[in-house]
């Protein structure tokens, strides 16, 4: 263990009793597990009045992505080598079968239902599931109502983060992963060309493969790689009253470069009037992150509804917005339900994703004046 210096005046421990008309700053490598200082600001670092260049805080609406997109429906947002981030809106069945040899693909169901069909079988889905698609796998989404998704697209193989002395059951219990039962046979018929197609991505490049016969003819299978489904219900989050835990007591999925969390109602820090109950401001120095509105209040961000995404780039500082703390107010849980994508490289916003930001968003921390 490195022996903590302490300078100035500073809080005995991190997140409570912070000194009289100070902000905690955490200044942290490797998403706050890594070395680490606290600064006590004067001012919140959020409190800009211009910035120029090509770094700030981004927001982007998603809702205003009604349709379109690839024949999945799908427009990419957000992209580096590692994770491609996606939004999609489908209301018809995919006319063909699908296969990504690029990455895993992790999608997440903001708003319907419908069924995943794979190669392993069908998975029913509905509003709250995360459906974990290894690189690979053959598939399929069959809307039984209009279906939005989030698809975060991994070069690296996605697994479930170890939970240490939180224990194997922490979180969620393993066994409530669902993973498909075959059927030997999809619910798509063949084409006007009596055919099965099956698009296959690599190098983002597409490659159409046909056959005479329905190619979802699994019939059986063992062993310990398939897709998965897990719903955001089935996760039970862990919490302190008397502590702010960082965002990776919160972590769902990872994989080589990319972390994914999920945000749950939760009771808030209620135990010791000094505890912070808001996120403390950083900067992300060694990730940038990405968040998913999908449902609930958003206390710490004004003007995000569910659909929202916000971006924020690695050496902009972030955290609560101005009258944040106020309005926790006497509030004791938050009932937020987010999406957390953490990326060790830098993300690039693509023209889609352009064309959807709310460009003032970086002007909303700016009012606070102590
Ligand atoms: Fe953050």
């Amino acid at each position: 263990m490195d022996i903590p210096y302490l300078r100035g005046k500073v809080a005995a421990q991190a997140h409570v009793g912070l000194p009289d008309g100070t902000v905690e700053e955490e200044y942290a490598r490797d998403g706050f597990s890594g070395r680490y200082a606290h600064l006590y600001r004067g001012r919140p670092p959020v409190a800009w009045s211009r910035i120029e260049g090509p770094l700030r805080p981004r927001a982007y609406d998603t809702r205003e992505l009604v349709s379109g997109g690839d024949a999945l429906g799908r427009r990419a947002l957000l992209e580096n080598a590692d994770a491609r981030l996606h939004v999609a809106a489908i209301d018809q069945p995919m006319p063909y079968l699908f296969r990504n040899a690029d990455g895993d693909e992790l999608m997440f169901v903001h708003a319907g239902a419908g069924q995943l069909e794979t190669d392993f079988g069908p998975l029913a889905y509905r509003e709250g599931d995360y459906l974990l698609v290894p690189r690979g796998t053959m598939y399929r989404l069959v809307p039984t109502s209009p279906t939005r998704l989030l698809t975060v697209e991994t070069t690296g193989e996605l697994g479930v983060p170890e939970r240490g002395l939180l224990g194997q059951h922490a979180l969620f219990d393993p066994a409530v992963i669902e993973v498909p039962t075959p059927r030997g046979r999809g619910t798509l018929g063949p084409d006007a060309r009596g055919e099965w197609q099956v698009v296959v991505q690599r190098e983002r490049a597409l490659t159409h493969v046909f056959y005479r016969h329905d190619p979802l003819d699994v019939v059986g299978w063992k062993g310990t790689l398939a897709p998965m489904r897990l719903n955001v219900a089935d996760i039970r989050p862990v919490s302190s009253e008397r502590y702010h835990l960082p965002p990776t007591a919160h972590a769902t999925f990872a994989a080589a470069g990319v972390v994914v969390c999920t945000f749950l109602p939760r009771p808030l820090e209620t135990g010791d009037p000094r505890a912070l109950r808001v996120p403390f401001y950083h900067s992300n120095i060694d990730y940038d992150e990405v968040l998913f509105y999908h449902h609930g209040e958003f206390f710490s961000r004004t003007g995000i509804a569910p659909g929202m995404i916000t971006f924020h780039p690695q050496g902009i500082h972030h955290g609560p917005q101005p009258g944040a703390a106020e309005r926790v107010g006497e509030a004791t849980r938050t009932n937020e339900i987010a999406v957390m994508i953490d990326t060790r490289r830098p993300l690039h916003p693509t023209e889609a994703a352009d064309g959807i930001e709310r460009a003032d968003y970086w002007t909303s921390w700016q009012e606070r004046t102590r």
